[in-house]
């Protein structure tokens, strides 16, 4: 497995989630680079289902080291309901390393969250409200808090009531909102800062160390292509680098440390929050999928908006992310649909192009151009080798390679980690 890289390739909720828990059980190191609890990953092992959000999927291995490196906002109540819940269902958490220079999400980014959501008006991005991009903007603008600090008492008091006084400004000032109690925010957030200590490290250490004494790792990846902060559909994007480059600014790694990249892709598109969305599908078929798929979210129980399969993105992500191979899931949510639309270049302005635009103001006028392919009736979940597949599924998998001029590896049928078909 050597070093090994997975990214969503559309606009998050994939299934990397159960992915990376089919390749954590070959992994020694697991590591979140990017994003924070905005991220939802559900993992199906053995009848109980994970709701993973910052906790690396390969916690579910005992003997797997799980980091969340640096470039990870972590929510600190969030984080030790996570850890709260795992351990509930019995899984063990001293393998967990967390960086000490993750930004910590306090109180004043998830009201900062909501106000400039609500201040956007109709144009508001739909977010998942937990104070992600507020925390990076500190990041970018240096007046973040970092691990390092939280975990000090006395650093993190001075630098927390100096900046509860500047966001209270804001909060009024800008939003008409209530002023937070730095005092208050102190005394609880201490709490959390004491019970998480144990856990602080440089990370990029421990990675690099893994890597050079051959020990197998997998570089998780969370939310998707389409929601980089400078290559998805810019403003309706998440405030980090979720493609594979991401992981090298993330994680601290070098890009030659990277062997391989794979892709995780659902048959069909997805896509929650707001924002251009080509294939999407306003009628029975979007509420089929919708339906059959469970398409809600796993964060936020947003309804998902469905759409079909675009290999525009799927070509970008290629790209962007310089993929080895794609792992196709939820194949099994197409089955009973007579006749399936691919979509594999766009119209605009009466010509066709291959490739996604910069902006969505150039993707608002472009218009799918389809090829249909014929479905198949059988129900595929408990098939498990490529040959046993109807043929019109087989057909579909081999005509989305094409099209993308990437290896389609596997195969996903079903949540549960054996409902999966490798080539
Ligand atoms: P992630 O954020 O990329 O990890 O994906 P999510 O966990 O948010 O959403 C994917 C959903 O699809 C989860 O409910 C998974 O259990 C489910 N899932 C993953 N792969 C398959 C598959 O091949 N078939 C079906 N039916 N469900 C799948
Ligand atoms: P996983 O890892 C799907 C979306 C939000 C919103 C935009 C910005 O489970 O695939 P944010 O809270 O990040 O500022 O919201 O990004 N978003 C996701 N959508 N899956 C995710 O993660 C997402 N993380 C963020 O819905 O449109
Ligand atoms: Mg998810």
């Amino acid at each position: 497995m050597a070093t090994t890289a997975l990214v969503g390739t559309q606009w998050g909720d994939e299934g990397k989630g159960k992915i990376i828990d089919i390749l954590a059980a070959k992994a020694d190191v697991v590591v979140r680079a990017q994003g924070g609890n905005n991220a939802g990953h559900t993992v199906v092992s053995n009848g109980v289902t994970y709701k993973l959000r910052l906790i690396p999927s390969g916690i579910l291995y005992a003997g797997c080291d799980c980091v969340i490196a640096g470039g990870v906002v972590v929510d600190p109540k969030a984080l030790l309901a996570e850890l709260a819940d795992i351990t509930e269902k019995g899984v063990k958490t001293d393998r967990l390393h967390i960086d000490e220079r993750v930004h910590i999400i306090l109180p004043y980014h998830l009201k900062l969250d909501a106000l400039s959501e609500k201040a956007r008006g109709g144009k508001d991005i739909g977010t998942t409200g937990r104070g992600i991009g507020p925390c990076y903007t500190d990041r970018a603008e240096r007046s973040g808090i970092r691990m390092y600090d939280f975990i000090h008492p006395e650093i993190f008091k001075e630098k927390l009531f100096d900046r509860v006084k500047a966001k209270n400004k804001i909060i009024t000032q800008v939003y008409g909102g209530e002023p937070l109690d730095a005092s208050a925010i102190y005394e609880e957030y201490t709490a959390y800062a004491k019970k998480l200590e144990k856990y602080v490290t440089d990370t990029s250490v421990l990675v690099y160390d893994a890597i050079k004494s051959g020990r197998n790792v997998l570089l998780e990846g969370a939310q998707g292509t389409l929601l980089d902060l400078g290559f998805g559909t810019y403003p309706y994007v998440t405030s980090s680098h979720p493609i594979s480059g991401g992981f090298c600014v993330g994680a601290g790694i070098g890009p030659t440390a990277i062997d391989e990249c794979i892709g995780i892709a659902k048959a069909y598109t997805t896509r929650v929050g707001k924002g251009p969305f080509p294939t999407e599908l306003d009628d029975e078929i979007g509420e089929k999928i919708r339906t059959v798929g469970a398409e809600f979210g796993t964060v936020t129980g947003r309804a998902r908006r469905c759409g079909w399969l675009d290999t525009v993105i799927l070509r970008l992500a290629v790209r962007l992310n310089g993929l080895t191979s794609l792992a196709l899931n939820k194949l099994d949510t197409l089955s009973g649909i007579e006749e399936l639309k691919v979509c594999i270049a766009y119209e605009k302005d009466g010509k066709r192009t291959d490739h996604f635009p910069a902006d969505i103001e150039e993707l608002a006028k472009c218009k799918p151009v389809y090829v249909t392919l014929p479905g198949w009736k059988e129900d595929i979940t408990k098939v498990n080798k490529f040959e046993d597949l109807p043929l019109n599924a087989r057909k579909y998998v081999e005509y989305i390679e094409k099209q993308i001029n990437c290896r389609v590896s596997m195969v996903g049928v079903g949540p549960d980690r054996t409902q999966s078909i490798y080539r």
